[in-house]
């Protein structure tokens, strides 16, 4: 297999091939993902809560990312690699330039940041200095304290007029990927259809370009609960790598989201 680069991922689009992907923290998960023939890999900072036992996603550091980013690198042969920028690291375009880099330098191939319009001249910055861009919207868990809690974005109906303007908005900065997460799968559907770049939708329903999960949740050991959009693949499987590429398999002939996955 080649190297999976944003351009692959776009034909994949293109052709209506559904793209799957999964967050990893280490080298030993990531080489068997990438073995797998998973089409890219997140390092998210979900590690706050599935790595370091926190409640939610703010303690985590851009050194923790960039730690984790390191050790996936060095598993990975094929997979994307996106990395996200983790609280409070990209307040400031100054920030955000020095703690992407950060992430580049430790093996990123694209940095992931949460939120829309406000994010428009940081993206533009990045992109003309080299670096790509994965938008971040819906259920944004930065913004936990914000919402009142990790709840379902977008049901309102102006809710969700603005968010497919925040995702028009984001792709005409330059954002080469969208991941939208909790959202109503109608919205989902809109949203994937007002932009031509890949969305990655958890728990956003059955019509984005492809899915994500959280790899404690696809192999049923994370150390809450299991989210109403997950499935235990390790429990049909009883492998990791054969987990992987039956989670592939199911989001590419669209049997994963299934009906109960989803919010309407
Ligand atoms: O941090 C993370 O794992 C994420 C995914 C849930 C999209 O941002
Ligand atoms: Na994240």
């Amino acid at each position: 297999m080649a190297k999976i680069t944003t351009s692959k991922l776009l034909k994949m689009k293109q052709n209506g091939e559904k793209i799957s992907t999964i967050t990893a923290y280490d080298a030993s998960f990531a080489k068997l993902f990438d073995q797998a023939g998973i089409h890219a890999i997140l390092i998210g900072d979900s590690l706050g809560m599935v790595l370091q036992g926190q409640d939610d996603t703010l303690p985590v550091s851009i050194d923790d990312m960039a730690y984790h980013t390191r050790c996936v690198k060095a598993g990975v042969e094929n997979t994307l690699i996106i990395s996200d920028m983790s609280f409070m690291t990209y307040a400031t375009k100054e920030q955000t330039y020095e703690n992407a880099a950060k992430l580049m330098q430790a093996g990123a191939s694209i940095v992931k940041m949460e939120g829309g319009s406000w994010l428009v001249d940081t993206i533009k910055g990045l992109v003309e200095r080299g670096i790509p861009v994965c938008g971040h919207l819906g259920l944004t868990p930065q913004s936990v304290n914000v919402f009142g809690g990790f709840k379902v974005q977008g049901r309102e109906q102006s809710q969700a007029d603005a968010m497919v303007e925040e995702a028009k908005a984001l792709e005409a900065a330059g954002i080469q990927l969208l991941v939208l997460e909790c959202i109503p799968e109608g919205l989902g559907k809109a949203i994937s259809e007002a932009v031509s770049i890949p969305t990655i939708g958890i728990g956003a329903g059955r019509e984005t370009d492809g899915q994500i999960l959280v790899m404690h949740d696809a192999l049923g050991i994370s150390c809450s609960y299991m989210p109403k959009f997950s499935r235990n693949f390790l429990k049909d499987t009883g492998d990791i790598k054969k987990a992987i590429e039956l989670y592939i398999e199911e989001v590419s002939n669209g049997n994963f989201p299934g009906e109960d996955h989803i919010f309407s």
